[in-house]
């Protein structure tokens, strides 16, 4: 896949560009990228509501992706807006939080939702704190902004920069290299090697996060064994004593 491959679309206002970038992909081969200036009811992983804030980033990805390789995909999807914001701001903490948040000096700026669409088409959407951030009770784990941090840009500008990232790592992909961006991946990861807790449906796992798998699954060294982690939210233990 090439940078001008893609064909960019902008529309003002949508409900989730995951939803309306689904009626412009129809012909076969197709990478479309759509971008809304506001979005009114964002999603976000496991059903949540992702706050949608004027200025920021909404973004879907719609092309043709074997379904059985997604775990691989979030991993490249994470990786390249880990490097469009590192390349924004070199010298700033950016770290990726599994499986493909991205934290700015230790809060998440941004999320990412991976869809099935129809036939063999996969949609990522990818919402970035480029100005504002939520400041609301209600949301997991606290957030931040580009513009918090110090790091100025424009959802505008942001874009062609993520996508020609994101082409570039895909190939990579596509060329069977996945344990290279594994590796960068892991480099860049928060919390590698120490402990840290997974939340999921009903459960709470707590563990030594060994790194990923080749399905981009999390590996967690638990008191009960290895375990590998599909899907689950990662806090981690910022002091000794910290209580979850
Ligand atoms: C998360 O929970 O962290 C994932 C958030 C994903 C938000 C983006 S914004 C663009 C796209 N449209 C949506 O409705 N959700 C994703």
């Amino acid at each position: 896949m090439k940078y001008e491959d893609w064909q960019i679309i902008t529309v003002d206002k949508v409900a989730s560009t995951n939803d309306t970038v689904r009626d412009y992909c129809c012909e076969k081969g197709q990478a479309i990228a759509l971008r809304a200036i506001e979005q009114t009811s964002g999603r976000g992983r496991r059903g949540r509501v992702w706050h949608s804030l004027k200025g920021n980033l909404f973004l879907s990805l719609a092309f043709e992706y074997k379904p059985e390789n997604i775990g691989k995909l979030v991993i490249v999807s994470a990786l390249s807006l880990w490097q469009t914001i590192k390349n924004c701001a070199p010298t700033t903490n950016v770290k990726i939080k599994w499986p493909n948040d991205i934290l700015v000096n230790n809060a998440k700026v941004s999320g990412m939702l991976l869809e099935k669409g129809e036939d063999d088409y996969i949609i990522i959407g990818i919402g970035v704190n480029i100005k504002q951030a939520p400041e609301n009770k209600d949301i997991l784990y606290p957030a931040t902004s580009l513009a918090n941090e110090g790091i100025v840009t424009s959802s505008e500008d942001f874009t062609p920069a993520f996508l020609q990232i994101f082409s570039h790592y895909f190939n990579i992909l596509q060329r069977g290299e996945f344990a290279m961006l594994r590796k960068m991946w892991t480099a860049n990861a928060k919390g590698i090697g120490k402990k840290i807790f997974v939340n999921q449906e009903n459960i709470k796992k707590e563990g030594i996060f060994l790194g990923i798998d080749d399905d981009g699954c999390l590996l967690l060294n638990t008191a009960n064994g290895k375990k590998k982690i599909l899907v689950g939210d990662v806090f981690y233990i910022e002091k000794e004593n910290d209580v979850f």
